[in-house]
């Protein structure tokens, strides 16, 4: 706009002199018809306007780009508004995920052709977890290239224990109803870990994870609920479709449980069906799992020891009325061919990790 109002007054001051020239000097005269001659007015308006343009072109450049790094400008502030309210969002989950308990899955477990596989389903499972810490003991005299590695590379967090059963305990020759009792040193050393590395001020739910069950992600979220001792149904178990406390509708109490086998059990429940609060596992130093007792009764001995009757139980998963946890225990594996080839001295997992 300046440079346009410049040239109109270059226009005026020329158009002036051109008259005060004329009469006194003939080559002034001359020079000031070649001057205004239509054709140079129209050249010297066209240079004008091509200034004028070139000008407003540079401008309109300078303009654009301009334009351009404010949009970016603008699309980078918002991007940094996204970003904090995600962070905002993550602080809030983060809060959330501290005030919950841990929950602690003792897994005793021993070296067989299923175990891997046993493994990797409850690992996968417990990845979904974020407030959780795997103790897995083997019933080793030595930790396990397998489970050793297998823990290292699970994400997970995790305390590798291992203590094999004394050899004293695989036979029970004189009481008819004796059967090898399974993890019971494995998960009396998980408590003796627990008492000696965590104190009253951790906040924690104490759970045996035997690892032939099946266990959906929704029963670690009612487990963050338990006071004292935990209760609820387990799938396929006990010679049943379901195992279960039962549960007085208007009281919401644990009045009795469903068993049928051995159902004069103090606690007639299976081991994946209860969970205990790290609090009463510290205060209750001497409790242990033993080998005296009779098959089936481990989980009524290590409870018996902690609160006096059912009536301390507290009923999760809806009231005692869903499932969420299975007996699935993998079927043996059929291996005949394998000893033929062993004998060959040739087995088909020679070098290979099953
Ligand atoms: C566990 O295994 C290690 C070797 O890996 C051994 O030194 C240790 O004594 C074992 N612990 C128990 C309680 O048997
Ligand atoms: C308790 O509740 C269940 C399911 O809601 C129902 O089937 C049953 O009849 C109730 N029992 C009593 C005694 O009210």
């Amino acid at each position: 706009m300046v440079g346009t109002a410049e040239q109109c007054h270059g226009v005026t001051a020329m158009t002036e002199s051109i008259f005060f020239v004329e009469e006194s000097n003939p080559k002034k005269k001359m020079w000031s018809r070649f001057c205004c001659s239509k054709s140079n007015v129209v050249l010297f308006l066209i240079s004008v306007i091509l200034t004028q343009w070139l000008i407003f072109y540079q401008e309109y450049h300078k303009w654009q780009a301009f334009q351009e790094k404010w949009n970016n400008y603008i699309s980078e502030l918002s991007d940094v508004q996204t970003k904090i309210s995600r962070i905002n969002e993550l602080e809030g989950k983060i809060a959330d995920i501290k005030s919950r308990p841990t929950i602690y899955a003792i897994t005793p477990t021993f070296a067989r052709p299923v175990q891997k596989a046993e493994l990797t389903r409850l690992a996968q499972t417990f990845l979904h977890i974020f407030n959780f810490h795997w103790i897995v003991v083997e019933d080793s005299v030595k930790k396990t290239d397998l489970v050793t590695n297998f823990l290292a590379q699970s994400r997970l967090a995790y305390t590798h224990l291992n203590v094999s059963t004394p050899p004293n305990y695989k036979l029970g020759k004189n009481d008819p109803n004796w059967k090898k009792p399974r993890g019971v040193e494995q998960r009396n050393a998980a408590l003796r870990w627990i008492r000696e590395s965590l104190t009253q001020d951790d906040n924690g739910i104490v759970f045996f994870a035997d690892d032939d069950n099946t266990y959906s992600i929704k029963l670690f979220r009612e487990m963050e609920k338990i006071k004292t001792v935990g209760v609820w149904p387990v799938g396929l178990v006990g010679g049943l479709m379901v195992e279960k406390p039962i549960c007085d509708n208007v009281t919401r109490k644990v009045v009795g449980f469903n068993s049928v086998w051995k159902p004069d059990r103090p606690f007639p429940l299976d081991m994946a069906g209860f969970a205990v609060n790290l609090r009463l596992i510290l205060e209750h130093k001497n409790a242990w799992f033993s080998f005296t007792v009779q098959s089936g009764y481990q989980e009524s001995e290590i409870l018996r020891q902690m609160i006096p009757g059912i009536e301390h139980l507290e009923p999760l998963a809806d009231f005692c009325t869903k499932v969420y946890v299975w007996h699935t225990r993998t079927e043996p594996p059929k291996l005949n061919d394998e000893q033929l080839l062993i004998k060959k001295g040739k087995p088909s997992n020679a070098g290979i990790e099953v």
